[in-house]
């Protein structure tokens, strides 16, 4: 029996060792079906091993640097499109002190324009708010006016303003484009395209439209600790074997694949529902059928339990939801697969894991979390609109959220969120004053680093 808690081989050069037992590759290969090249390819290069002072995430200095010159350079998801599907639907995206109303005009063009009356600097619209209807933008403050594509309507009193040239005095607009069904803004008027920004992932993500999908989950949660560090809590499965001990029945969790694209992509790739191979005594394929959820007596002979309980999920969710999944290779329907694109959002492409995550910074020690799930727009009849966001405080768990407290992902994302608090005050307390991470399964957060770096020093 394999041993995953054995020392390294001092031979193999540093970032080369990897958990014994069947890869995420070997499982994706045993499927015998076709899942799309991104699932089969690996893409991993050893970036150091030096430790990463806890200072970039307590210092106000730090967050003061990423603000000036990380979040205002980087393209991030704003809303949805299905959030704003009729002329005058406007969304509020915030980002510290940045704030920016994402808005569709009359030609059904969406625009992103900062938050922030060119007169006296108020707020048009408040933080987070969202709505429709709108004709024109008003500020609240004086009255003044502008189009929805962002040139001057209307001064009160404009007697007293002769000073003002209307193609002067338009509302700031930032660039904003689509992807994945996706609103994304960039602070950078000088930014590049968002589809050189995405790298690989269009590519990747070409046979997952995510905008043939609606949102039926949404919350919004205050965590306990630096985004950074919260963030990084989802960026690796090394936690699975103390965190959700549940799960590692099911999950060889210790052969998660990690890939690192590009400065902006990373992925990781955990084979679910495939059995552990390194229990002193691993379940049967009958035993794990029974794990998953099913009678151990209807395995049908010659399968695995991961082929069956895909083939079940299959035609059930398919069922449910209207959808043909009879094309999507297991790896496709079970796996949780996240890519992440820098700075802060995650996206994963799976059925039964359809997440989407987003973290903000709320000051140095405090951050926001987005949660969303998507589902496959239904083949026969209308786009369901999506559901309204509801939002958690900090001690409040995913279990409480009605619609969710029947998906086991609450209960799972409960066991992550319980370990910022703590996690916060450790590094807080450290006499280390640093992390130390591991080479293979810690990489994508190693890389984030160096991303970041590479705008702090810019
Ligand atoms: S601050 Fe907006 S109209 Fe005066
Ligand atoms: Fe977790």
């Amino acid at each position: 029996m394999p041993d995953i808690y054995e020392a390294g081989d001092p031979q193999l050069p540093p970032g080369a060792a990897r958990c014994p037992g069947p890869s995420a590759q070997d499982i994706i290969a045993r499927d015998a079906d076709s899942p799309p090249p991104a699932l089969t390819r690996q893409q991993y290069e050893f970036l150091g091993d030096e430790d990463i002072s806890w200072s970039r995430y307590t210092s106000a200095e730090f967050y003061r640097l990423e603000m000036e010159k990380m979040w205002c350079k980087t393209w991030q998801w704003a809303c949805r499109e299905e959030h704003i599907p009729n002329a005058g639907d406007y969304y509020v995206y915030d980002i510290g002190d940045y704030s920016v109303i994402v808005i569709r005009d009359q030609q059904q063009t969406i625009h992103a324009f900062v938050n922030s009356c060119p007169h006296r600097g108020m707020q048009f619209c408040g933080a987070g708010e969202s709505g429709s209807g709108k004709q024109f933008l008003r500020c609240p403050f004086h009255g003044m006016s502008w189009h929805l594509d962002g040139s001057l309507r209307e001064i009160p009193c404009r007697w007293d303003f002769p000073h003002i040239k209307d193609d002067q005095f338009r509302l700031i607009e930032i660039p904003s484009d689509t992807w994945g069904g996706f609103v994304f803004i960039n602070l950078d008027r000088d930014a590049k395209p968002l589809t050189d920004y995405l790298e690989v992932l269009p590519e990747h993500f070409a046979k997952w439209p995510l905008e043939n999908r609606y949102t039926v989950l949404h919350t919004q949660k205050v965590l306990p600790g630096n985004w950074k560090m919260c963030m990084e809590g989802f960026m690796e499965a090394y936690h699975v074997l103390a965190t959700h001990p549940e799960g590692l029945r099911a999950s060889s969790w210790a052969n998660t694949q990690y890939d690192v694209f590009s400065p902006h992509v990373s992925r990781f790739l955990q084979n679910l529902s495939s059995g552990n191979p390194h229990f002193e005594k691993p379940l049967s394929q009958p035993q794990l059928f029974e794990f998953l959820g099913h009678n151990a007596d209807d395995l049908p002979d010659g399968l695995s339990a991961r082929q069956a309980h895909a083939d079940h999920l299959r035609q059930t969710l398919g069922a449910e939801m209207d959808v043909d999944l009879s094309r999507l290779s297991n790896s496709e329907m079970l796996d949780s697969i996240e890519y992440h694109v820098f700075p802060n959002a995650c996206f994963f492409p799976g059925i039964v894991i359809p997440l989407i995550y987003r973290f903000r910074p709320l000051g140095v020690d405090r951050c926001i979390h987005d949660i969303m799930m998507l589902r496959p727009v239904p083949e026969n009849g209308p786009r369901p609109a999506p559901v309204e966001c509801v939002k958690l405080g900090i001690d409040e768990p995913y279990v409480s959220v009605e619609s969710f407290k029947t998906n086991r992902l609450s209960f799972v994302l409960d066991q992550d969120t319980a370990n910022f608090k703590r996690q916060w005050a450790g590094i807080k307390a450290s006499q280390k004053g640093a992390q130390t991470l591991g080479n293979y399964q810690e990489a994508r957060i190693r890389h984030f680093h160096r991303t970041l770096d590479s705008y702090l020093q810019a």
